[in-house]
């Protein structure tokens, strides 16, 4: 369950709390629960699923994108899988851990692992919200944020696409308040 952090160091907890912070910069936060599976476990536990792996996992997930399609007109989704021993993983997290919009919609269902997600308020204060295992996020475009891993560097997410090239980074120039680390499970 997400948890979301402030810059005086308090936390919340609260689903409906954080719903309502969360909507005055339009994020929606929804819990949609992980199916529970043996099969589906042993393909979370692996650090690098191989593409047949992959869509294997992505299939217990397909009704939820069968109604995203439907909804919100949703048209692809992959499986980003990130985890300490992957390539210049620093590298690629670096492109995001400044403040940020896109212009498209960023949209993540975490299914294992966490992240961090920063955003800015409409009345320039900051949060910070650990994202864990079951946690949909929908970021829309132009909500300025940024996104970092825990201290584990481990996060498994669906993503989930109108069209790939509005899902660049363009930086704002914000600076990003140093908020206390979440704790490790
Ligand atoms: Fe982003």
């Amino acid at each position: 369950m997400a948890i979301l952090s402030f810059t005086d160091g308090t936390r919340s907890t609260d689903h409906q709390n954080i719903q309502g912070i969360l909507s005055r910069v339009g994020v929606r936060l929804e819990r949609w629960s992980i199916p529970s599976d043996r099969n589906l476990s042993a393909l979370l536990a692996l650090d690098r699923p191989s593409p047949k792996e992959a869509e294997d996992l992505l299939a217990f997930f397909e009704p939820r994108f069968a109604t995203l399609k439907e909804t919100l007109g949703y048209q692809s989704r992959d499986l980003v899988c990130l985890h300490p021993a992957l390539p210049d993983l620093d590298g690629l997290l670096a492109r995001f851990l400044s403040c940020h919009t896109h212009d498209d919609d960023e949209i993540r269902y975490v299914i294992d692992g966490a992240g961090i997600f920063g955003f800015v308020l409409p009345d320039g204060s900051q949060v910070e919200l650990l994202v864990l295992a079951g946690d949909y996020i929908n970021v829309p475009r132009g909500a300025e944020h940024w996104f970092r891993l825990t201290a584990e560097k481990r996060v498994k997410a669906i993503r989930y696409f109108t069209s790939r090239e509005g899902w660049v980074p363009v930086y704002t120039g914000t600076p990003v308040h140093p908020f206390t680390e979440f704790a490790q499970s």
